[in-house]
C-alpha cells in the first residue's frame, strides 16, 4: 500500500469558534496538527491582547493533558488598531494581525474600511516582523463575486506592498491563477495558505445538479483552469511560498441548509488526508511535507514540528454528520470516501 511520512503538519489558518461549537472542532486539529493560527472573527472579534490570551486558555481548555498541540493567536485588526496595539501584541507573542475588508466574509462587520488610513499601524507591524494575513477580496457591491479577489490584487496588495517595502504578508487561502502568479513572482516577505477545497472542487462542485451549501465557502469556488493553477503553484516555481492554511470553517447544519446559507466549509476531521489526495492526483506527494509541514514554519519564523505522521492509501468513509451542541456539523465529503487515511 502507498504510504508517505512526513513531518507533523501546522495549520496556518484555522477556525475553531467559542464555546460548545470550540469543544466540538478544537480536537478534530490537535489530532493531525502540531501548530494552528487560530483567525480572531469571533462575536465580538479578538481586538486585543487580553482577548487572545483568554480565548488561547479557552483552546488549551479543551486539549487532552499530553495534547501538544499549539494554538498560535492572531488579532483582528480593525480601523481602530494603534501602532501601540501592535507592539503590545508582539510583546505577547500574539503571531499576527488578520485584515478582514468590512462585509468580506463571516464575522466582517468590524473589518477595516480603509487600509491606508491604517499606514502607522502597518508600519509598526513591519518594525516587529509581524506578518499581516489578509482576506484578498473587494467588497464593492459592483464588483462580480468570481472577480473579487483578481481586482483585489490590483487594488489592494501591489499598493500595500509598495507602500511598505518590509510587510510581511500572506495572502490567505488563494483561489484564482491570478494570486497564484502574483505570489510567484513576488518577494519572499509573500506567503498564501491554499485550502483543501479550492484544490479539490471547482465551482461546479457548487452548483451542478443542486446547490450544495456545505461547498459554499468564501473565497467562492473557481473555474476548473483556477483550481489547476493552484495545484501547479503547491508543485513548482517559488512554491516554498505557499502552505498549508485549512480556512476550516464550523457552521451549524441550519445556518449552512436555509435560504440564506452562510459561508465556510468543514475539513480539520480529515485536512491532511484532503490534501493528499489532491496532490497525490498531480503526481506531487513528495511536495507535500514542505508545503503541510515547512514552509508556514519558515514563513512564520518557527521551528519544524519534532514528530511524525504516516499517511497510506486507504480509503476512510467520512460520516453525514458530528454532533455541534444542539446542531450538527456537516463536513467536507460527508457519507462519502476519502482516497487517504493517517495510519
Ligand atoms: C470563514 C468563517 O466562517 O469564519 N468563512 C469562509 O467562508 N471562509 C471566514 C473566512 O475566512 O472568510
Ligand atoms: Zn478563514
Amino acid at each position: 500500500m502507498k504510504s508517505i511520512t512526513i513531518i507533523r503538519p501546522d495549520d496556518m489558518h484555522l477556525h475553531v469558534r467559542d464555546n460548545e461549537a470550540l469543544k466540538c472542532v478544537v480536537p478534530f486539529s490537535a489530532r493531525q496538527m502540531g501548530r494552528a493560527v487560530i483567525m480572531p472573527n469571533l462575536k465580538p472579534p479578538i481586538v486585543n491582547v487580553e482577548a487572545a490570551l483568554s480565548y488561547k486558555q479557552k483552546i488549551m481548555d479543551v486539549l487532552d493533558k499530553n495534547s501538544s498541540f499549539t494554538p498560535l493567536m492572531t488579532l483582528y485588526l480593525t480601523d481602530k488598531t494603534t501602532p501601540d496595539m501592535v507592539y503590545q501584541a508582539a510583546d505577547a507573542k500574539i503571531v499576527a494581525f488578520k485584515l478582514y475588508p468590512a462585509g468580506a466574509t463571516t464575522n466582517s462587520d468590524d473589518g477595516v474600511t480603509d487600509l491606508f488610513k491604517l499606514i502607522p499601524v502597518l508600519q509598526a507591524m513591519s518594525e516587529v516582523n509581524m506578518p499581516l494575513l489578509v482576506h484578498g477580496e473587494v467588497t464593492d457591491s459592483n464588483v462580480d463575486i468570481f472577480e473579487r479577489e483578481a481586482i483585489f490584487i490590483e487594488r489592494i496588495l501591489k499598493p500595500l506592498l509598495d507602500k511598505l517595502p518590509n510587510l510581511r504578508v500572506v495572502f490567505e487561502h488563494i483561489t484564482t491563477a491570478d494570486a497564484a502568479q502574483f505570489v510567484i513572482q513576488a518577494e519572499d516577505r509573500v506567503g498564501a495558505t491554499i485550502t483543501p477545497q479550492h484544490l479539490l472542487m471547482n465551482r461546479n462542485h457548487l452548483l451542478v445538479g443542486g446547490i450544495n451549501p456545505h461547498h459554499y465557502c468564501l473565497p467562492i469556488l473557481k473555474h476548473e483552469k483556477h483550481r489547476l493553477a493552484l495545484l501547479e503553484a503547491v508543485s513548482g516555481n517559488n512554491s516554498h511560498r505557499f502552505f498549508l492554511g485549512t480556512d476550516s470553517a464550523p457552521h451549524p447544519r441550519s445556518k449552512k441548509e436555509c435560504s440564506c446559507g452562510c459561508a465556510g466549509a468543514f475539513s480539520a476531521h480529515a485536512a491532511i488526508e484532503l490534501y493528499a489526495e489532491a496532490f497525490d492526483s498531480i503526481g506531487a506527494l513528495d511536495k507535500l511535507e514542505a508545503f503541510a509541514s515547512r514552509n508556514g514554519a519558515r514563513f512564520y519564523s518557527l521551528p519544524e514540528n519534532t514528530d511524525t505522521i504516516t499517511l497510506i492509501k486507504k480509503e476512510q468513509i467520512i460520516p453525514e454528520s458530528y454532533p455541534f451542541g444542539q446542531d450538527k456539523l456537516i463536513p467536507l465529503r460527508a457519507n462519502q470516501t476519502i482516497s487517504w487515511s493517517i495510519e
